[in-house]
């Protein structure tokens, strides 16, 4: 392998160049075999935070991504297998729903997940929540249960593009996680590496959203719809609102009650509408001719989240922990509801203990908020908006300050967003 120095690679991006495949190759694994600094790292990522990376250059250093650790290979399954990743919103529970939807339409999904951090949830912190409930499986154990059941949610290994920890990591403490080509690499070399033949890809945009405008979030897809495809995964995202929170509970347990009211054929519309969605945009991608509708309606999505459940040691049928403390939060007045702030919800919902601040920290299973009332409703003076639940009264307090103005009221009738924005596709 050529040798760089990587003063001039970090010059180079400063100065608004374009790296070669070599030196890209050569500085990530390099870095990775702990022979650039950390400095030097950082510099490299804020010179990429403001001058980019050109189509090329961001093919090869997803490239080196992925080369930097194991590939999963789900060749051979008999079942084709489509997998979904979403940017994060607070409420989203959709993983739990749609990965026995869209297996019980005849697809493997291999949903290797990560876990919540700041205002929103993460899918193995739901899941945990479920007694017995396992979320670390083998390669081997991961094939097995694609195979057997269809459907596997549990936690990425630690071979997977291994050397985007350490970059995650540095782009935490250094300002440059917020930028679209470390972003897109950062998220496709793991999706890529997991071996999945097709992705849907859900993206947040909105208060709720680490993806605050339609514009940035467009960049986003479409920037993570080219590197899917070039490398040979069938890629389409979906752009949905996140302004206020997904279905009415956020927080651990109460988000899987409400996934399973939802695979009863209850709960909330929005969730069911976004999770047919992308149910639909999956079972295309593989080409299954199946209405997820039916699957969802006659019971075939909830047989297999049992089954995924028990599969992985959890008990579908255990009752999960409820909180100690739970309080209403009502309105001071009369009014329609103009809007829910999903930023809000999502921070009372940390605060209570249903998040976490750093990756180490625990997290409380019952925590959390349920919202009462939705978006264009009529309320009346002391009606409850929230309840919130809480395993103690310094988290309930914290958790109360957070969501103190989550509610807007006016007097006109508000028009309903639209959840599902925009499809992007190559
Ligand atoms: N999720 C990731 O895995 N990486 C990012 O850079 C942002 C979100």
């Amino acid at each position: 392998m050529s040798y760089f120095s990587a003063v001039d690679v970090i010059t180079a991006k400063r100065d608004g160049g374009v790296l070669s495949d070599e030196a890209i190759t050569w500085i990530l694994a390099a870095y990775d075999r702990g022979e650039v600094a950390e400095e030097q790292m950082s510099a490299l990522l804020m010179a990429i935070f403001f001058n980019g990376l050109s189509h090329a250059e961001l093919n090869t250093w997803t490239d080196q991504m992925i080369a930097s650790g194991e590939r999963l290979d789900l060749k051979g399954l008999s079942r084709p297998t489509v997998d979904k990743h979403s940017t994060g919103g607070v409420g989203d529970k959709i993983s739990l729903i749609l990965a026995p939807l869209v297996a019980a339409c005849g697809a493997a999904v291999p949903q290797l997940s990560g876990r919540g951090l700041g205002h929103t949830g993460g899918t193995l912190d739901k899941l945990e929540s479920i007694p017995g409930w396992c979320a670390f499986l083998s390669n081997d154990e991961v094939r097995d249960q694609l195979e057997t059941v269809g459907a596997v949610i549990c936690a990425a290994g630690q071979g997977l593009a291994p050397v985007d920890r350490k970059l995650y990591s540095l782009r935490d403490v250094t300002a440059t996680v917020e930028s679209i080509p470390l972003i897109s690499s950062s998220i496709m070399s793991k999706k890529i590496a997991e071996g999945t033949h097709a992705l849907v890809l859900d993206v947040k945009v909105g208060r709720g959203a680490f993806i605050k405008t339609l514009e940035r979030a467009r960049e986003l897809a479409t920037t993570m719809v080219g590197l899917g495809t070039d490398h040979g995964v069938a890629t389409v995202a979906q752009l949905t609102a996140m302004n206020a929170p997904l279905g009415r509970a956020v927080g651990n347990a109460l988000e899987v009650t409400e996934s399973v009211e939802v695979l009863q054929g209850r709960g909330p519309s929005d969730v069911r509408e976004l999770t047919l969605a992308l149910a639909s945009v999956m079972v295309g991608l593989v080409g299954i001719n199946v209405d997820p509708a039916e699957k969802l309606d006659d019971g075939s999505a909830y047989d297999v989240y049992r089954q995924m459940i028990r599969a992985q040691g959890g008990d579908p049928d255990a009752t999960l922990p409820t909180a100690a403390i739970r309080e209403f939060v009502v309105s001071a007045r009369d009014g329609i509801v103009q809007s829910i702030d999903a930023l809000a919800v999502g921070v009372s919902a940390w605060r209570l203990g249903a998040g976490r601040a750093r990756k180490e920290d625990p997290v409380s299973a019952a925590a959390g908020v349920m919202c009462l009332v939705r978006e264009g409703e009529a309320i009346v003076a002391g009606q409850p908006l929230f309840e919130l639940h809480a395993d103690d009264d310094a988290h309930l307090q914290q958790g109360k300050a957070a969501i103190e103005n989550a509610v807007v009221l006016d007097e006109q009738l508000v028009n309903s967003e639209q959840l599902l924005i925009e499809r992007i596709t190559k």
